[in-house]
């Protein structure tokens, strides 16, 4: 089957950048990206290419030299499935909110629907991929909804996760440690397999494309950010320690990181992970390992969340016992909302479980995020179902400018490691604080000799 065009089914963070960077180093295929969300399309098609959706890094101008050309953006998914000889299912699998598996198995009603769409509209054989992160054996359900309610056209269902990490994607998918195809040992799944990697093999040398059996595909994503996480909380874990102790943990991790069996990356300690992958996916692996009856997998894992929402309950914690036991009716200003920096995206966001316990306690949340606005925090806090959304506005405000948005402060917290937040004029700030000024990095980038100099209380992760 020659392969010309392309359909990615889901718009978001995953399918946009992926799809925009194929297109760019295919010029000779022709890539449709189609979502049920009309707003986010119409804001992809966007004549400025600095209103699309997604704020990522270099995704502008990957899009503004291809979209027209042979990237395409479209509520049309029918259309778009039916001309595809290759489709990408690139929707979200949250964690279910109900039922069984409620708040750890992940919700695949939105690939259920995609499986059923492409079954109704495939006239002719298809290669199906799997973009989202999946728990094992989903190729399976794909695979039976597929070839039972189809039209008896053949599908070959392709694994193939995504390893971007959000802020850095664009970088990531010009130059991946390595891409993963997980496929069938049949002939026809080699040959499917072979159509995707020749895809690939257009910007990525050959050695960097690793091919596997489905299973092992769906299960290496899962591991990979189950690994990821797992740093983070460990050295949470001990950041913990260090200020008991009177060690540094900025110092510790440097020290473990020279060890190349350790490695220094994700050894930074902070207020917790966020993202849309980590907690999810674990919450995924325990689920699947439960079902199996691995108990003590299961506890091993899931100890990596119980971790890191202990890192954010501390957090607030400290606020609260710093500022003499009440933060009610004073004003905490929160720089930062999004779960890392150079990225517009909250979800779980260490930010919002911050705020949502500072709230009980009465105080007055100020935002300021370079990328998030109002509507989107108040989106954040009422998901969490607390409280009524009108209580939520009452106690949250959020501003253009960092500087109004930390006048009268009580505390300002660090939440989110923009690099800009370094650079303020923290004399001005300070002056225009409440007094004692007290300030609390959740990601450790600020200075904190200078800190302390200007008068700041300054209080950091781990130390
Ligand atoms: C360890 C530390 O590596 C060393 O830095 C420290 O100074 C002393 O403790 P050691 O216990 O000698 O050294 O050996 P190490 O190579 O770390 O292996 C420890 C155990 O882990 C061994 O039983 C080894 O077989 C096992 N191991 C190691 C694995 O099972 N899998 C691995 O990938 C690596
Ligand atoms: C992650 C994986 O890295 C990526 O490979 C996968 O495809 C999707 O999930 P992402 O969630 O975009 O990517 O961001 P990542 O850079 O992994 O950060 C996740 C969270 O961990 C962020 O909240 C970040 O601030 C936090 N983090 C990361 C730390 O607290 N300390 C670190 O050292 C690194
Ligand atoms: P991710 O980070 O995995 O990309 P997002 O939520 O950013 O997650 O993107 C997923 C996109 O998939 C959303 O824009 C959503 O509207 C879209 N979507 C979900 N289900 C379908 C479907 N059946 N058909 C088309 N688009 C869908």
């Amino acid at each position: 089957m020659e392969i010309t065009k392309i359909c990615c089914i889901g718009a978001g963070y995953v399918g946009g950048p992926t799809m925009a960077v194929i297109a760019q180093k295919c010029p000779h295929l022709k890539i449709t990206v189609v979502d049920l969300n009309q707003e986010r399309i119409d804001a992809w098609n966007d004549e400025n290419t600095d209103n699309i959706p997604i704020f990522e890094p270099g995704l502008s101008s990957v899009v503004a030299e291809t979209r027209g050309k042979n990237l395409f953006f479209s509520n049309d998914v029918e259309k778009a499935i039916e001309e595809a000889q290759i489709i990408f299912i690139s929707v979200n699998t949250p964690t279910k909110t109900y039922g069984k598996g409620k708040g750890m198995a992940a919700d695949l009603k939105y690939i259920e629907l995609c499986a059923r769409q492409i079954a109704k509209v495939a006239k002719d054989n298809k290669i199906v991929v799997e973009k989202s992160t999946l728990p094992v054996r989903t190729a399976e359900a794909i695979k039976s909804i597929l070839d039972n309610t189809g039209n008896g056209v053949q599908f070959q269902i392709l694994s193939n996760p995504e390893f971007l990490a959000e802020g850095t994607a664009i970088s990531d998918l010009l130059n991946p440690d390595r891409i993963l195809i997980g496929g069938d040992q049949t002939p026809e799944g080699q040959k499917a397999i072979q159509a995707l990697v020749d895809i690939y093999a257009n910007w990525v040398p050959q050695d960097k494309i690793l091919t596997t059996n489905v299973w092992s595909s769906e299960l290496s994503k899962l591991t990979a950010n189950a690994f990821l996480a797992q740093r983070i909380s460990s050295i949470n874990a001990l950041s913990e320690l260090c200020e008991k102790t009177g060690a540094d943990i900025n110092e510790v991790a440097r020290a473990i990181g020279m060890d190349t069996r350790i490695g220094s990356k994700f050894l930074k300690a902070s207020v917790g992970f966020g993202g849309s992958c980590f907690k999810k996916d674990i919450l995924n692996l325990v689920y699947i390992a439960k079902s199996y009856g691995l108990n003590e997998t299961a506890d091993y894992w899931e100890q990596v969340i119980i971790m890191n929402d202990h890192q954010k309950k501390r957090f607030a914690d400290k606020i609260v016992k710093t500022l003499y036991n009440t933060v009610a009716g004073k004003k905490i200003t929160f720089l930062g909302w999004a779960f890392k920096k150079d990225t517009n995206d909250t979800r779980e966001s260490a930010a919002i479980y911050i705020a949502d316990d500072l709230i009980n306690e009465q105080a007055g949340i100020c935002v300021y995020d370079p990328k998030v606005n109002q509507k989107k925090i108040l989106a954040d806090l009422d998901y969490l179902e607390t409280r009524s959304a009108a209580e939520n506005a009452k106690s949250t405000k959020s501003f253009e400018n960092p500087y109004d948005a930390c006048q009268g402060a009580h505390a300002i917290a660090v939440l989110t490691e923009w690099e800009e937040f370094v650079d303020y004029d923290w004399q001005r700030i300070y002056d225009a604080m409440q007094k004692p000024a007290f300030v609390f990095d959740g990601r450790n980038i600020l200075n904190k000799t200078e800190m302390q100099k200007i008068g700041f209380v300054y209080q950091a992760i781990g130390s």
